[in-house]
């Protein structure tokens, strides 16, 4: 059995198959709808969501099967002191596979430990959000037509965006990429990400503050949610959360052929102007995540 808890558990092979499989879905989506019939997914959420769990949700009913499951921890008997360990063991009697959503980092891992089905990381604290990175992965090949050669400006919450995390150490594999880590000094990226990954992997990046000063370099544009939810006192959170707006004005000396991503939700981080733009690609984004899932959902109940 295989679960997924960090992007670093399926080989760069691997991920490149589930690419394709998706691509495949979308051409022709009634070859799949069959597929997963009677097999149920248990999404488990301990935290909130909408993109995630709807679209996992969405991926199976569209592969033929069946969803349960719960979206807070308050519905749920962790309200009454269940351990996530316990929890996962009962949910295995009545589910195939499971999604989960935890906020404390390693959760997931602990639960792959225990569970009898496979387990995806659906988002764990301030760590790692595999399936978004899948999400950005085919986004970028759909969209880019190359996963290799590209400068990649992640622009935000370094410190706490666990989908940053994964989508630097996912395309770290890739040959010539670049990274500008744009972030107001409190958000810069993890010590440990610089260097088990990047400095490891020799990947060239450079650190600012400006969102303007690299613009006419990027080939991708990764914006991120400064996330209340990770920080300790409202008052640093109100002084960073609006340090950067993207708009039209800073997007002048951009190529023409920039991508636009945000994993969602969007607070201020980009201004509605944008959305109109052809090189924003955000929603798009949202709507492949319902097709690497449903590969990924295939691929772990290893159905052809
Ligand atoms: N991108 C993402 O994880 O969105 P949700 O929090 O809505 O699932």
């Amino acid at each position: 059995m295989k679960n997924l808890i960090d992007i670093t558990d399926l080989s760069k092979n691997e991920i490149e198959e589930l690419i394709k499989v998706a691509k495949n879905i979308m051409q022709e989506p009634e070859k799949f709808s069959e597929k997963c019939k009677h097999k149920k997914l248990a999404t488990l959420f301990f935290e909130p969501s909408t993109r995630t769990r709807l679209s996992f949700e969405s991926a199976m009913i569209e592969l033929g099967g069946n969803v349960i499951g719960f979206s807070s921890a308050s519905s749920s008997s962790t309200a009454k002191g269940e351990s996530v360990s316990d929890t996962i063991r009962v949910v295995g009697c009545y589910s195939d596979i499971i999604a989960m959503r935890h906020p404390k980092e390693g959760a997931p891992l602990v639960a792959a430990l225990k569970s009898t089905v496979p387990i995806i990381n659906a988002g764990d604290g301030g760590h790692n959000h595999p399936t978004q990175t899948l999400t950005d992965l085919l986004t970028i090949s759909c969209e880019k037509k190359r996963l290799d050669n590209l400068t990649i400006g992640l622009c935000g919450d370094l410190k706490f965006g666990r989908t940053v995390h994964s989508l630097i150490s996912a395309m770290s594999r890739y040959k010539n990429i670049k990274f500008v880590l744009i972030s107001p000094e409190e958000l810069k990226i993890p010590e440990y990400i610089k260097e088990e990954i990047l400095e490891k992997n020799h990947i060239e990046y450079v650190e600012t503050n400006d969102i303007e000063e690299y613009m006419k370099d990027l080939d991708i544009l990764y914006m991120t949610r400064v996330q209340k939810e990770r920080f300790f006192n409202e008052e640093d959170y109100v002084r960073l959360k609006d340090y950067y707006i993207l708009n039209k004005n800073k997007l002048e000396n951009a190529k023409k052929d920039l991508c636009i991503l945000h994993p969602l939700p969007r607070v201020n981080e980009i201004s509605v102007e944008v959305d109109d733009d052809p090189r924003a690609c955000y929603f798009k984004q949202a709507r492949y995540g319902k097709y690497i899932r449903m590969a990924l959902i295939l691929k772990l109940l290893d159905i052809k």
